[in-house]
Parts: structure tokens; sequence; C-alpha cells
């Protein structure tokens, strides 16, 4: 796939022949900033402003073709079998809905339960998520939420509906450590539990190394590289290479880290 703006000032590429496949199991796309992370995760949820120009020889979930889908199939694989998890809950979220409300309407939205079921199924998801008085929680605004809570809240929207795949895009970056591992770990025992699909984005390598079974390393657009997280450490491409030893480690201190190299070469290939 590959994914093109036109702007004024000429086409930028932001993604170039990319090319994978993913299961349910958990993918990482790692790389630096504008290297192409959240395009391809939109472009698959066909969420690209219609100005993008996306080309593939094949965009396929499961048996649809996402690149023939009509806007209303699109709406329907969006809410139902794909969801997309940002980072930062306050822009997701309705600021005038109490969650409770933005959680339940998802839920009647996609299937035909009353009112009160879909309060119901509301409270067990905010209760999952670890949320401890989800009564309380069910009435009130997202600015009355931490980034945490938050981010939790939007993990229950996301998955309420059973989808077979998710795309976080930087989950968890706009939070901070002790919350962000609290986050992460509800995630995991969620999508394990159901058997969902991962795509998790981001640009921090140790995360993603402990977090995801495979890595999908991005440079300018392109894949530079596929590994098993666990191989990591014993990654070939010279970039993957420099973003580990630009890495600080409390095991190995060094007087200085490494600048990260780039080579114009690794966009030709
Ligand atoms: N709507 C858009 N119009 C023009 N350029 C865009 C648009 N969206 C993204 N880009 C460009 O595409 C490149 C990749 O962006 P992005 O996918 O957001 O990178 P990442 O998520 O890895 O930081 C960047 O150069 C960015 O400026
Ligand atoms: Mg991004």
């Amino acid at each position: 796939m590959s994914v093109e703006f036109p702007t004024l000032s000429g086409v930028v590429t932001a993604v170039r022949n990319v090319s994978f496949e993913i299961g349910r199991e958990k993918v990482g796309i790692i790389g630096e900033s504008g290297s192409g992370k959240s395009t391809t995760g939109r472009a698959i949820m066909r969420l690209e402003p219609s100005t993008a120009i996306i080309k593939a020889d094949r965009l396929r979930f499961e048996d649809v073709d996402l690149l023939k889908a009509s806007e209303a199939d699109m709406r329907t694989i969006r809410g139902r079998r794909i969801s997309m998890i940002l980072q930062d809950p306050k822009y997701s979220l309705n600021p005038v809905m109490t969650v409770g409300e933005q959680i339940a309407e998802t839920v009647i939205l996609h299937e035909r339960v009353s009112k009160r079921q879909a309060r119901e199924r509301t409270l067990a998801m905010l209760e999952r998520v670890n949320i401890r008085e989800p009564q309380r929680v069910f009435d009130l605004y997202p600015h009355e939420v931490s980034g945490g809570m938050g981010q939790r809240i939007m993990i229950s929207m996301m998955l309420i509906s059973s989808p077979q795949l998710i795309i976080a895009d930087e989950p968890t970056s706009a939070l901070d450590v002790t919350v962000r591992q609290q986050v992460l770990s509800i995630l995991d025992d969620l999508i394990t539990e159901r058997n969902i699909g991962l795509v998790f984005i981001s640009h921090d390598l140790n995360l993603v190394k402990s977090f995801c079974d495979r890595v999908i390393i991005m440079y300018s657009g392109r894949i530079v590289e596929t590994i098993e997280a666990s191989k990591l450490d014993q990654a070939r491409h010279p970039y993957t290479r420099g973003l580990l030893e630009a890495l600080p480690s409390l095991d190995r201190p060094r007087d200085r880290l490494e600048v990260l190299k780039r080579d114009p070469s690794w966009v030709e290939v």
C-alpha cells in the first residue's frame, strides 16, 4: 500500500509500498515521528481525508475488500469489526455527553438492545477495565476523568462491540509510566481473552519490545524490517540498530548515547 497527499507544495508520499499481514497477534509499528505509522493505521480504516490517494494491490480485512467497500460498509466495519484507540481520549470523546451515555450509544447503534440493557452492558464493561465505581463514572463528563481513566473508558468503548482487530495509535503516550502499565495490562488481558488482533503504533521501542509479538519498523514511509519482538536485539537493519543503540540503558550506562544515523538509500530500497 502507498498513501500520497497532494499539497500546495507538491505531493507528499507518506507511505511507500508497505506490505504486511496481521492475525490474532500483537504487532507493533515503530518508527520516528513522520515515518508514516499513523497514516498506515488510518488508511486501513479508510479514515484518511478524501484528498489522500491510497494505492494498493490488495487491502483486505477477512472477507472484505477495503478498497472497494462502500462508505456505509466502512461505517459498520469501523464500529463492530475494527476499532481504533487514539493517544488522547479527550479528542475522541464527545465533551457534552457523559462517558456512560457514549459507551451505551455505541452498543445501541450496533446491536438491537434496549436502553437498560445497553446501560448494564456499559457498567459491566467499565468494571472489566478496573473502574471501581462504574455507576458514578457512568455519569461523568470527559473533562471530569483523569488521563488513565479516560484511556480505560476508551478501551471499554472500543471493545464493547467485540471487534476482531484493534488499531491503537500511541494509546499510552500521554500517560505517565505507572498509569501506562495499568492501562497496557488491561488492554493485554482483554485482547488475549477475546482473541483480538492488535496493531500497536508507538515510537517507544522498549515498550513495543515487551508488549508485542512482532515488530514492524518504519522509516520514511517504508517498512525497513519486520522482526519477532523477542529477537529485536538481533535486528540487522542499520536503522533498527541505530534505534536500539540510541536507547539509554540502566544495565549498561554509557558516557554518551549514539546519534541516530540516517541513510538516503534506505528510502530507495
Ligand atoms: N493529511 C495530510 N496531508 C499532508 N501530509 C500529511 C497528512 N497526513 C500525514 N501527512 C504527512 O505524512 C507523513 C507521515 O505522517 P504520519 O503518518 O502522521 O507519521 P507518524 O504517525 O509516523 O508520526 C508526514 O510527513 C506527514 O506530514
Ligand atoms: Mg502518528
